[in-house]
């Protein structure tokens, strides 16, 4: 995961964000320290890693920002998103109710954030798939009426964790 006294010649913020639950903070540490635990705690503030990784032979610096889902723990939100060039905005494919808030979500990331940041739609959880809620079908459709990348992810099986961070990370490149 990077040697940590290469020169950096990028540094990229990224934003999570999404309903309290969903998995946030797991899909962080899978992608930056590839681990992952089934009893995280609710984020309190904000908190971030980094990753750094090669983007057509340049070091890119992934600084990723993770806060709470719950509102009484949010980090203030304009400083937050100030300088964010990418944001993961995550649902758990098991709870129809982290889907139907997304467009808030969604609301507060345009309110807040640069005009062009990079978005991309993740379904987390999606080992659960006999618990699933929400069909891949109707989460694609949305993602495309809204300009959105999309993919579904498992932060605990460590499927397509990398995927989606990388399609954030070289389309902000
Ligand atoms: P807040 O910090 O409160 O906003 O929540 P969060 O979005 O950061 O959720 P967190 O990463 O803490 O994960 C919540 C719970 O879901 C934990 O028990 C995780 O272990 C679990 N979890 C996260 N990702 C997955 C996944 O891909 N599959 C399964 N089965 N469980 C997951
Ligand atoms: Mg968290």
């Amino acid at each position: 995961y990077g040697d940590p006294s290469q020169k950096i010649d990028y540094v990229f913020k990224l934003v999570l964000i999404g309903d309290s639950g969903v998995g946030k903070s797991q899909l962080l540490s899978r992608y930056a320290r590839n681990e992952f635990s089934l009893d995280s705690k609710a984020t309190i503030g904000v908190e971030f890693q980094t990753r750094t990784l090669v983007i057509d032979h340049k070091s890119v610096k992934a600084q990723i920002w993770d806060t709470a889902g719950q509102e009484r723990y949010r980090a203030v939100t304009s400083a937050y998103y100030r300088g964010a060039v990418g944001a993961m905005l995550v649902y758990d494919v098991t709870r129809r109710q982290t889907f139907d808030h997304i467009p808030r979500w969604l609301e507060e990331l345009r309110n807040n954030a640069d005009k062009n940041i990079v978005i991309i739609l993740v379904g987390n959880k999606s080992d659960l798939e006999d618990q699933r809620a929400i069909s891949m079908e109707d989460a694609k459709e949305f993602a495309e009426k809204e300009g959105l990348f999309f993919l579904e992810t498992s932060a605990l099986n460590a499927v397509n964790v990398e995927s989606a961070f990388s399609t954030v990370l070289t389309e902000i490149f």
